[in-house]
């Protein structure tokens, strides 16, 4: 496992970056009229149009020969057979094996998970059964009508992403709600209009350790039993999704009521796991499963299908390319699918949390850029705020643009109106648009011959802006699970091609360390000054303030 700067491949991308500097793909584009036939993918129901990126035959050959000599493969097929690739933490990353719908043996140490995975898949719908049909009732016999998910991170971004994505396929008569924030007013805001007859809570934590989701959680306790008054109720009202069985009954949720999860099974790559137990509860089980379903397609289009045509692989390699090559730092996730909203922010954990690395898997520095900036939100809005930065800022911030080729509803020339403003962004940042252009435009519309320079310097587009399109048919739960799965698997490329750990989650743990410290000086009025002055200060402003 070596640093990719001293691979071959390395060095003759780095040559061949100078090579393509000066070219612009309106040129490309008018070169080579196979091009985008050249550089897209269709496959099952999606197309990956990648032509519109900074590359030739050329690049693309490089690129495919640095996750060659990255030894890409070999770490493909080490996950899929439940290598310990998490290598800080001692586990397998195995989220693969929670819809792995083939049922192949996936073995942890000697032994087969989906014996284990199944059982939970079971029990899933056993008890999603009996909620939605309003088998299980609540303290006072009433059906639940809301499930409130207090969890944090992965154990709310992933279920949330999904629930709002598949609306379409949700029911009125159970409404999911999420709570993630310490912040108090979450919780309140979410359940001021809820009945704690009808509500089912749902605590989500690998670790139930979470310092946000225990806090929440016993509020949650304390908002039902306000009512209930009757300590039973909390069966009834509380059910709990951990790895760790001793800490929930801790926590007072009778481990019948646990739906149990694994150590190889990482919390922003758990949305597949018991986790996604909010999913199968606002849109039922069959949907759960073929959103597994479609996950596990490009589970096998990433380990089986040649690099050159691997739609993860591909997206990876394209990512390194501007991140490494052209020192590109931020990176934007652009669907235009409203269902989609979340999509940017869950993606952010994933990617950040997983790539945000500088120290590789042999606990070296690294010497190269690793995971960018990712942010995002849904077309058209970003358009009317920051693309303007993206056309014609300094920074070079590669696109994905994402949308449906049908959309859930038809109303009017919407849809239409979604898509057009889809593909033009991306033409527009490829194309751009020169000077000259600009000059003849304004010469169109009347403006005096001597007044035209400094508008038209204005009104120039560089071009030659990055993006990749991704389309599909339309966002069903199997199409969405392929989806995230694409995005898992091209994570899961640049790690390895930067031969970070991207399982485990270090750096946010000093920050929590050092929370429990101040959270201890807070509950006095002595001053603090056991830190840095900045942070003294502004406890001991704190303080005085909230006397007043
Ligand atoms: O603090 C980061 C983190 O550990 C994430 O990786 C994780 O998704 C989140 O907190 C929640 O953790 P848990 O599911 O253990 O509550």
């Amino acid at each position: 496992m070596t640093q990719p700067t001293r691979l071959p491949a390395w060095n003759a991308l780095q040559a061949h970056k100078a090579e393509i500097a000066g070219l612009h793909m309106r040129d490309l584009f008018k070169e080579d009229p196979e091009r985008y036939s050249r550089f897209s993918i269709h496959w099952d129901e999606f197309v990956f149009d990648y032509s519109k990126n900074r590359i030739t035959p050329r690049t693309v050959d490089l690129l495919l020969q640095l996750a060659r000599q990255a030894e890409l493969a070999p770490r493909i097929e080490g996950m899929f057979r439940g290598d310990k690739i998490n290598v800080t933490e001692e586990r397998a990353v195995l989220h693969v094996a929670l819809r792995n719908r083939s049922n192949r043996p996936i073995c942890v140490d000697g032994v087969d998970v989906m014996p284990a995975v199944n059982r939970v898949l079971e029990r899933m719908a056993r008890f999603t059964a009996a909620v939605r049909s309003g088998e299980w009732r609540g303290y006072t016999g009433k059906a639940i009508t809301d499930i409130v998910n207090i969890g944090i991170g992965g154990s709310d971004l992933g279920p949330r992403t999904v629930v709002e994505a598949l609306k379409p396929y949700g029911s009125d008569k159970l409404r999911a709600h999420f709570v993630s924030n310490v912040d108090d007013a979450d919780l309140i805001e979410t359940v001021k209009h809820l009945s704690p007859e009808t509500t089912l809570f749902c605590v989500a934590s690998k670790t139930f350790a979470t310092q946000e989701t225990m806090t929440n959680g016993l509020s949650a306790r304390a908002w039902l039993l306000d009512h209930a008054r009757d300590d039973a109720a909390v069966a009834k009202h509380f059910v709990a999704v951990s790895t760790n069985a001793e800490r929930v009954a801790a926590f007072g949720i009778d481990v019948a009521n646990m739906f149990e999860f694994w150590d190889w099974v990482g919390g922003r790559y758990s949305l597949w796991s018991a986790i996604g137990l909010p999913i199968a509860l606002a849109v039922g089980m069959d949907r759960f499963e073929e959103l597994l379903e479609g996950a596990h397609q490009v589970d096998e289009h990433f380990r089986t299908t040649p690099f050159e045509r691997n739609i993860p692989v591909l997206m990876g390699l394209l990512g390194i390319w501007y991140n490494n090559f052209f020192d590109a730092q931020t990176y934007a996730i652009l669907p235009y699918d409203q269902y989609l909203e979340y999509l940017p922010t869950y993606l952010q954990q994933g990617d950040m949390e997983s790539n945000g690395k500088t120290i590789d898997i042999n606990g070296q520095p690294v010497a190269y850029p690793t995971g960018p900036v990712i942010f995002g939100q849904p077309g058209t809005n970003g358009q009317h705020a920051f693309y303007q930065l993206i056309h014609q800022g300094s920074e070079l911030i590669p696109c994905d643009f994402i949308a449906a080729a049908q959309g859930h509803h038809s109303l009017g020339r919407h849809h239409e109106i979604l898509i057009a403003n889809f593909l033009a962004q991306p033409e527009a940042l490829m194309r751009g648009k020169t000077y000259d252009e600009a000059l003849a435009e304004l010469r169109a519309s009347g403006v005096d011959e001597n007044d035209l320079a400094k508008p038209a310097a204005a009104k120039t587009f560089p071009g030659n802006k990055p993006t990749n399109t991704i389309l599909y048919r339309k966002l069903t739960p199997r199409v969405l699970g392929s989806l995230i799965a694409l995005y898992e698997h091209k994570i899961f490329t640049q790690g390895a091609i930067w031969n970070i750990n991207s399982f485990d989650q270090m750096g946010v743990e000093l920050g929590k360390q050092l929370a429990q410290t101040i959270l201890a000086e807070l509950s006095n009025d002595e001053p603090a000054s056991s830190h840095d002055s900045s942070t003294n200060g502004l406890i001991n402003a704190y303080k005085h303030l909230r006397q007043k």
